[in-house]
């Protein structure tokens, strides 16, 4: 991987996008190289948690390539759309749980793949923009669709008309963000969230976020419908007597094998 840092640790994968001379820009390599390392790591059953970031103190992803881009045909264009929708997809539906830390700008492109992670921290530096209408395109990774879901309609149409940078607490206010902490601790900080998640049973945790990212696209029948299918499945699970006996038991630890 020419792009990409990544270290597996006690089930967490921390995954570091490293083009610093570009503010860690997404070119179409590193595209490729994020979707493929994200399907070994979504076939890794040691690994529990993504956490992904930027390298350096100033940028997460200052967006696409915008070197890559300038002389690109609308063919080319459309072919990169597809290849960070084929990459995001993964972080939004692998059965890990994927933490984006963004530790930085967090432009264009960049703000959409923080989006398509489960849970986003950001330090307290960071800032988020979609700037692509003052570049004569639109956000094309994601962010038309994925913004106006997670904070709301007009939120996202105000984000994406005026290109406007917004601060790491506004991101926060506006539910773009889950917590704002110092840079120095974003990545402990996050760590620490994978190891509260990793004491919990991985396959209710997957089905969960199935459950979720399912049925919040849904009618809300249809959402719960799936849900009591995907509950009903959860007691076919050794982690679901694990979880339980226990309980009854009154032991702390358990020993959930993720089965
Ligand atoms: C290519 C980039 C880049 C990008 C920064 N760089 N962002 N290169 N693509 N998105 C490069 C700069 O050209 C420069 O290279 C180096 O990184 C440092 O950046 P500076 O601009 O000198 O730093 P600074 O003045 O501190 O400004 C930081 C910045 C600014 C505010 C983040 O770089 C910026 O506005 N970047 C572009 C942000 C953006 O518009 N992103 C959206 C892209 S479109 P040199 O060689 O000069 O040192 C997008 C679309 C997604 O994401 C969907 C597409 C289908």
């Amino acid at each position: 991987m020419n792009n990409l840092l990544l270290e597996v640790e006690n089930g967490v994968a921390l995954l570091t996008i490293n083009r610093p001379k570009s503010l860690n820009a997404l070119n179409s390599e590193t595209l490729a190289e994020i979707n493929s390392c994200l399907m070994d790591l979504e076939k890794n059953e040691d690994v529990k948690v993504v956490i992904l970031t930027g390298s350096g103190e100033k940028s997460f992803v200052a967006g696409a390539d915008i070197s890559e881009m300038v002389n690109a045909t609308a063919a080319e264009g459309r072919v990169m759309g597809l290849l960070a929708r084929e990459a995001f997809s993964r972080f939004e539906n692998m059965p890990q749980v994927t933490i984006a830390a963004v530790n930085g700008f967090a432009l264009g492109g960049g703000c959409e793949i923080a989006m398509s992670c489960d849970i986003r921290v950001a330090s307290e530096n960071a800032k988020f923009a979609q700037p692509e209408c003052g570049l004569g395109i639109l956000p094309g990774f994601g962010g038309t669709q994925r913004l106006a879901r997670l904070v709301n309609k007009g939120r996202a149409k105000e984000m994406i008309f005026t290109c406007d940078m917004i601060s790491a607490d506004e991101a926060c206010r506006i539910g773009l963000v889950n917590h704002v902490v110092p840079q120095a601790e974003l990545i402990d900080y996050c760590k620490a969230m994978a190891g509260r998640i990793m004491k919990n049973a991985p396959l209710g945790i997957a089905l969960a976020k199935q459950a979720i990212n399912t049925g919040y696209d849904a009618d809300l029948d249809t959402g719960l419908k799936l849900e009591a299918n995907l509950f009903g499945l959860s007691f076919a699970t050794a982690d679901k007597k694990e979880g339980m006996t226990a309980f009854l038991e009154k032991r702390k630890e358990k020993n959930f094998i993720g089965k």
